[in-house]
């Protein structure tokens, strides 16, 4: 059986970020620590942090990097949740192989202690303030590599609210395909009465209905109605599938759940997806407008034109020489947030921003196309 701390780096000081504001990701090489298995299709790597770039790094539970690399000549990059905790001293995320997947075929199979990668500085709007004022619970419902940056919320939770409690829902195929397994029955032993595990398991029997089958909506009202108290619960942490997100959602707001109280983190996201997330239009411009664009990064200014129907204001912008951050390109992980300061964009999805930062004038500029004249975005706001 794997032992998961084994090998846990000493730590000597937090990485927890304390700040309240977001700066504006940059990439840094560094030097991969430790590769360790999971289970037989994912790792975990942690980073060395050198003294000179390690303020960077603090980060808060939930948060998530994008690794880069050059594989057969192309730049590939992917956005990783981290799976340690602040506390814990140490940048470590899990990269779960995926069919056919480059990057994280390469991570499973090729990447050592040693080798080097371009490794983004953490961001990530799946996170809550934890704070010992008085009991409360937090519950999760996760599935598969969802797991990840649940780990880092829990771990943190537990450690910074003695009072307070954790439910885990954590669904997967079988008990083999479990991530962190092993070190959740640890922290299951540290923190027996705070932290309650809940496997379901859709190609298991473990004797128990509840437990046997997917996370769907009626299972999770289930859970709910047998597990958590609505009143007491302070915030609600999905992770996983998009279907698994959208009956957890679901399930909550039936229960009554206030939706500030709900934070998601998808996983994947289906282009032809029927439940399309809310997208933002700050013009009522239609037809095709050739638009004069200026993106702002590091205070610098890149100038060019952009129509309407074309490119995203992002492709424009790494065709016109700007090295503005960018990940999945697919409206999910947030890396290429930038806010509008002048004229108005259509942006396509969004799975990533907040109802208050779109409010704020912030787009993921992966999905945003110019419809004035005028536009002009900052990647430093
Ligand atoms: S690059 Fe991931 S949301 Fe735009």
């Amino acid at each position: 059986m794997l032992k998961f701390f084994s090998r846990k780096k000493e730590s000597t000081s937090s990485l927890i970020d304390k700040s309240n504001e977001r700066h504006t990701p940059k990439f840094h090489k560094l030097v991969v620590s430790d590769v360790r298995r999971e289970t037989t299709d994912c790792v975990s790597v942690a980073f060395d942090l050198p003294a000179d770039v390690e303020n960077f790094y603090h980060f808060k539970p939930g948060q998530y990097v994008t690794l880069r690399t050059t594989l057969n000549g192309e730049d590939v990059r992917r956005s990783y949740s981290i799976c340690s905790s602040p506390f814990d001293g140490e940048l470590r995320v899990a990269i779960k192989r995926v069919e056919g997947g480059v990057f994280s075929t390469y991570a499973n199979t090729e990447l050592k202690e040693g080798m080097e990668l371009d490794v983004m500085t953490p961001i990530g709007n799946f996170t809550t303030e934890f704070v010992a004022d008085r009991p409360k619970q937090y519950v999760a419902i996760a599935a598969g590599s969802g797991i990840t940056p649940v780990m880092s919320l829990i771990k943190t939770a537990l450690k910074t609210e003695p009072e307070s409690k954790f439910i885990l829902i954590y669904g997967n195929r079988n008990s083999a395909s479990v991530i962190f397994k092993d070190e959740i029955e640890d922290l299951k032993d540290a923190y027996m009465n705070r932290l309650e595990v809940h496997h379901v398991l859709s190609r298991e029997d473990q004797g128990s209905d509840l437990m046997k089958g997917r996370l769907d909506e009626a299972k999770v009202k289930a859970f709910a109605d047998k597990f958590f108290d609505l009143d007491q619960t302070e915030a609600y942490f999905l992770c996983g599938p998009e279907e698994i997100i959208h009956a957890s959602e679901k399930a909550l707001a039936d229960l009554g759940v206030p939706k500030s109280k709900v934070h998601f983190e998808l996983f994947t996201s289906s282009a032809e997806t029927t439940n399309k997330p809310q997208s933002a239009d700050t013009s009522a411009a239609t037809g095709d407008i050739l638009s004069s664009v200026t993106v702002i990064l590091d205070g610098d200014e890149t100038h060019m034109e952009v129509s309407t129907k074309g490119k995203t204001i992002i492709d424009s912008a790494l065709d016109a020489g700007a090295d503005v951050p960018y990940a999945c390109k697919g409206a999910v992980c947030c890396t290429c947030r930038a806010k509008v300061l002048e004229g108005t964009v259509q942006m396509e999805m969004n799975y990533a921003l907040t109802d208050e930062e779109v409010e704020e004038g912030y787009i993921l500029t992966c999905q945003s196309h110019p419809t004035s004249e005028k536009v002009v975005v900052s990647y430093d706001e």
